[in-house]
Order: C-alpha cells, then sequence, then structure tokens
C-alpha cells in the first residue's frame, strides 16, 4: 500500500474535506507515491513518537493535532508555511505524516459526536460550523444532573482529574443543556451563550471565563486531549479493522 491508497481508506472514515478551510489537515509531510512500511497513529507529533517509529521501523504517521509548521515571510513578500522543529525531521529521515484534527471532530461519530454518546446528549444541534451539516460542536439536552454531580461524571467519562470551573458554575442547581467542543473551544461561545446551561471543553483562556460569568453561562474545562482521545480511540479502532492490522496509538498520558 501506498500512501494515497492509505489517505483514501482515511478518507472513507475521516473526510479530509470538512476540516476547517484554514486547518491543516491530509498529508503535510512526505509524499503520496512512498510506499507505506508501518503506521503509528499519534495525538501529537513529540520525541517519544520520533524514537518509537525508529525502534518499530514505522514510516508512515497519522497524527491528530497537525504537524508543527511555521508562518514565514518568503522574498516576495507572501506568507508561506514552513516544517519546522520535529516536523523537519521527519521529513529529512523520509517518514510521511498524515494529520486529521478538525476533519476527525467533525465526522459523523468522530470526536465531537462521542462526546455525545458519552454525555448521553439527545436532540442535539450542531455549531461552530466548517459546512453545511458539519461542525465541530453539539448542544443538547441531557438528564437533569447537579453541577457537584457533573463534575463526577466529567471525571468518569474523560477519565481526567483536571477539572476547572468557571464562578458562574457554582450557582448552577441544575444542568439541563449542556454544550460540547472537543479541544479548543472557547472561539465559537459566542454561539452558545443563552443557548446552553454548560459548555465542556478543552482550553478556555481566562477572557472567556470572565465573559461566560458575566452571561450566566457554566464552563467546564478540563485537559486539551481528554476532550479528544474518546473518539480518536475509535478512530484508531475503524482504522486497523479496515486495514487487517495492529496499530498503536500514542498520546502523552501526562495531558489526559
Ligand atoms: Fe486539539
Amino acid at each position: 500500500m501506498n500512501v494515497a491508497e492509505l489517505i483514501k481508506v482515511i478518507n472513507k472514515i475521516t473526510p479530509l474535506d470538512f476540516a476547517f478551510d484554514d486547518d491543516k489537515v491530509g498529508l503535510l509531510i512526505g509524499s503520496e507515491e512512498n510506499d507505506v512500511s508501518g503506521i503509528l497513529i499519534a495525538h501529537d507529533l513529540e520525541n517519544a513518537v520520533l524514537e518509537q517509529i525508529d525502534k518499530e521501523n514505522i514510516n508512515t504517521v497519522i497524527t491528530y493535532h497537525p504537524a508543527p509548521m511555521k508562518e514565514v515571510l518568503n522574498d516576495r513578500g507572501e506568507y508561506i508555511e514552513e516544517l519546522v522543529g520535529l516536523s523537519l525531521e521527519l521529513e529529512n529521515k523520509d517518514i510521511n505524516v498524515i494529520s486529521l484534527h478538525t476533519a476527525q471532530d467533525v465526522r459523523i461519530n468522530g470526536n465531537a459526536d462521542t462526546l455525545v454518546e458519552l454525555f448521553n446528549i439527545k436532540d442535539v444541534e450542531v455549531f461552530a460550523n466548517t459546512h453545511e451539516d458539519f461542525g465541530a460542536g453539539r448542544i443538547g439536552t441531557i438528564d437533569p444532573i447537579s453541577n457537584i454531580d457533573f463534575l463526577k461524571l466529567v471525571e468518569k467519562n474523560l477519565n481526567t482529574k483536571i477539572i476547572r470551573t468557571n464562578a458562574y458554575y457554582d450557582n448552577i442547581e441544575v444542568i439541563n443543556k449542556l454544550a460540547i467542543l472537543p479541544g479548543s473551544g472557547t472561539q465559537f461561545i459566542d454561539e452558545i451563550i443563552n443557548e446552553a446551561d454548560v459548555f465542556l471543553t478543552g482550553d478556555i483562556s481566562h477572557r472567556y471565563f470572565l465573559l461566560a460569568d458575566d452571561n450566566n453561562l457554566g464552563l467546564v474545562q478540563v485537559n486539551h486531549i481528554s476532550t479528544e482521545i474518546p473518539g480518536m480511540s475509535k478512530f484508531v479502532d475503524i482504522l486497523a479493522n479496515e486495514l487487517n492490522i495492529k496499530v498503536k496509538y500514542f498520546y502523552n498520558k501526562n495531558y489526559e
């Protein structure tokens, strides 16, 4: 199998076209003509991934987060993307890197839908749209639950102990309507203010905590990748099944 054939299989599971327009998905390093000698799935490109592929003679990595790049100004005054750090190292070693990122968040049964399943959200609507019917966020009703019990549920469902809430969260007696967005979702907060009781997502910066307080929205922040791992684990199983091989999924447990 070459990289182009692998991308075809990936596209069947996670259509890359539905990612956000400015997102870096698909083959970011390497060539479609290269043969695939082994596959590792990594949540992020980090040194430990490099060690693993060296040890196991793997030449193709599928990452969830895009391979790191930086924007530089070329001599014609245009901004172009350049590989940096580990990305550059992998290119020099002739490793192929295919990234899924928001294509995997938005797809049916992807990262967002997996959170819907985990929290048993009903009457689901999509927000943070990338295309007409696709988006990274989900909002809907849940069985009524107290603010204290909901945090216990988050801890259990997402296998994380890192939970942070805003000041307003303590005032909520019963949560009926929940919004979720895997990864970093606060730039879409305007779409759910006055719509949800609570918004659960990964990274939240301070100013959004204040904004949510002022708008009577509860915020629950967990470790960033804890919101993405459940959906990615499903992707790993589906891909392994499609290709009839065993595939390892590497993520940094410190950040779960
Ligand atoms: Fe993320």
